[in-house]
Formats: C-alpha cells, structure tokens, sequence
C-alpha cells in the first residue's frame, strides 16, 4: 500500500488519482474533513469520482506524531507532498516546522517502518545558486548560504537535507524539484494559493508583466514523472522537473488569451517592482495584512532564471507537456 501526504492539495489530489489509474492502493491524510471535498472536485473534473471513493482517508498531521504513526501501518511506499507554502516572512516559523520537522518525522517513520521507497516532493526553490561562470541551474548546482533565499526555499533546502540524512540511515529515496506546477483553472476568482494564483490573478485584470522567468511544468506531468521514478530502479537521487524556462510576459499572455482577458501591457521594470515591494510592506505593517509582495517575489518576478530539465529526460527518456497548450486545454473543462 501507498501513502501520500499533501492529498488535499494540487499535487498529492492530482497524485493519488494517477496511482489508483495504475492500480495502486492508496491511503492519504487529511487534517480538516471539508479539505477532502477539495481531492473530490479534482477527481470530478476529470470525471473519476469511481476512483476518488477508493481513497482510505486518516486523518494526521504531519507534525503529530502519535496520529502520523498510525497511517503508516500496512505502508511499502510513501510520497511526501504535504508542505505548508508562502513568501510572506511572517510566516518563516510554520515555514520550517512544517516543511524540515514534519518532513524529518517522515523520514524517521520510513526508516522505523522499513519503508521500501520514499519519495519528496521539493522545489526547483531548494536547488542552488548559480555561480559567475554558469548560466543553468542543475541538480548538481551548490546552494550558496551567502545567497538571499526566501524562507519557503530554505526550509525546502532543509528538508531536503532531512531526505539525504535518511538516506544516511539505510532509506531509497527519490526527490523531485519541480518548477511552477500549474494544474487545472479555479472555478472562483478569490485568491487561490499557489501556483492557482497566476490564474486569479489574470482572470481579475493583471495590467503589469515582467521580463523574469523561471521553469514551469503541468501537474499531470509532475505526477507521471513522480510515479515512473518510483517505480523504476532508479534511487537515490533528484531530479529537476520542468517542461520548459518562461518569461512571466509570455505565461500571463498565454492565461489572458485562454481566459479571453485582455492581456497585462505594462512592463513593471524591476525599479517599479522594486517600489511596489516597499509600499506593500508599509500597507502590510499599517494594516495588519498578509504582504503580497515580498522581496523575495519581487525580486524572482525579474530574475532570469534558467533550469536544466536534461537530466530527467536522460534519465527516463521523458517528453513533456507543452505548457502552452495545457493552459488552453483547461481553460476548457
Ligand atoms: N504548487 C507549486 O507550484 C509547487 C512548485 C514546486 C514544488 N511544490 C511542492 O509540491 C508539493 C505540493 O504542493 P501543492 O501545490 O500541492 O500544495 P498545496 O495545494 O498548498 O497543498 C499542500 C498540502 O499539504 C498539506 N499540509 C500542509 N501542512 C500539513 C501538515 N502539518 N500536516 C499534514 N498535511 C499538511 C495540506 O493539507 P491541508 O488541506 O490540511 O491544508 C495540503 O494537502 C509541496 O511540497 C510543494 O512545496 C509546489
């Protein structure tokens, strides 16, 4: 039997419908009930609601150990999607107990219960910092602690560092790193977490757009990838997971055409951004709110940021999803 952390969410939802269409037997956590229905919908849209009733749900949290040990009875393999995600810096406590603690009691239960096979989930956020004479991040990059880092990319990092410990301690593991993983359009237009976020966000008007980029990747090719690595001989190792580098310009064009909204026009230079983040901290002091900039967004929505994805197409002979066209096939459903 499988277990699966995060199955509430994007990835692990997305997950846990992929391993039952290939025959596995899964169990996942929840720790709110009302956050299944989440999962439920998932499996709606694609007209799976059969295989959503094959789910056995625990619930547990990954940070309470007496509830967490008992999903893992009966358990060969585990995926480990569960994190907590933000950039808001008030938010660094939760940050690191939630993604380095609840990933190290993962670890530790693996170990403990002979786990066959763990796999977590990261983030192309935990991979390193490119050095003057290189141009695209690798798995093999070296993270450089002297480099500014969002605290969300530190305690991926950190987690990550959880992941190889066990590996120290007698536990086959796979990490994945995928890049912004976009999944199908939210129906509503409050903000989402996430990667839903760039969907709401253009869907109520975005007017500016940025020349940064990053690597951006389908939910359905993240989950197939997952699974293949998971099943294949390969271990111990981490793989970049990106169907291709995009410049934010080009993304939000793709969104605001598929959505049929006008497409962002003005460039936000990086002085511009720069300024937004500034005035949004003083709002966010002021008024008690969550930032919506950060400087760490503010700075990753100029950074031209390129991710090598050779590695996982060497390793697996992997063809990826055009993104593009993924956007003008959700907008669909
Ligand atoms: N989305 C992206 O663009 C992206 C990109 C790169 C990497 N990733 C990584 O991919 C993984 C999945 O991301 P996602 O987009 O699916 O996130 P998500 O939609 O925000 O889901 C997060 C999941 O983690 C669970 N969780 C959080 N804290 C928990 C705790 N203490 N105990 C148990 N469960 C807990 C949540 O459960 P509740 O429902 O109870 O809150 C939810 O199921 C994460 O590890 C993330 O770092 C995501």
């Amino acid at each position: 039997m499988v277990l699966v952390t995060g199955g509430t969410g994007l990835v692990g939802a997305h997950l846990l419908l992929h391993l039952l269409e290939n025959g596995e037997n899964v169990r996942a956590i929840y720790r709110k009930q009302n956050n299944i229905q989440k999962t439920k919908s998932f499996f709606e849209l694609y007209k799976k609601a059969d295989l959503f009733e094959k789910i056995e749900w625990l619930e547990a949290d990954i940070l309470d150990i007496p509830s967490l040990e008992i999903t893992f009875i009966g358990i060969e393999y585990v995926y480990h999607c569960a994190a907590f995600i933000s950039l808001d810096p008030k938010d660094e406590d939760l940050l690191r107990k939630t993604n380095i603690e609840g990933t190290a009691n993962m670890v530790n239960f693996s170990i403990a219960k002979g786990i066959k096979k763990f796999c977590f989930v990261s983030s192309i956020a935990a991979l390193g910092d490119l050095a003057a004479h290189e141009t695209i991040i690798t798995e093999e990059t070296e993270w450089n602690p002297e480099k500014p880092h969002s605290d969300y990319a530190i305690s991926k990092y950190g987690a990550e560092m959880e992941v190889w410990r066990g590996l120290q301690e007698g536990l086959d593991v796979i990490i994945v790193n995928p890049g912004v993983i976009l999944g199908p359009i939210p129906k509503s237009k409050t903000c989402e977490q996430g990667s839903a976020e760039f969907y709401v966000r253009v869907a109520n008007g975005l007017s500016f757009y940025t020349l940064g980029s990053t690597g951006f990747i389908t939910v359905n090719d993240v989950v197939r990838v997952t699974f293949e690595l998971m099943k294949s001989g390969i271990k111990n190792e981490r793989f970049t997971l990106i169907a291709e580098n995009i410049v934010f310009r080009d993304i939000f064009n793709t969104i605001s055409d598929a959505l049929k909204v006008k497409r962002p026009s003005i460039h936000a230079k990086p002085i511009l951004v720069n300024f937004a983040w500034i005035a949004d901290g003083i709002l966010s002091a002021l008024f008690f709110r969550k930032r919506s900039i950060t400087k760490a967004t503010a700075k990753a929505s100029y950074s031209k940021s390129l991710y090598s994805n050779e590695k996982i197409k060497t390793a697996l002979g992997t063809v990826f999803q055009d993104v593009h066209q993924y956007i003008n096939d959700v907008a669909k459903l």
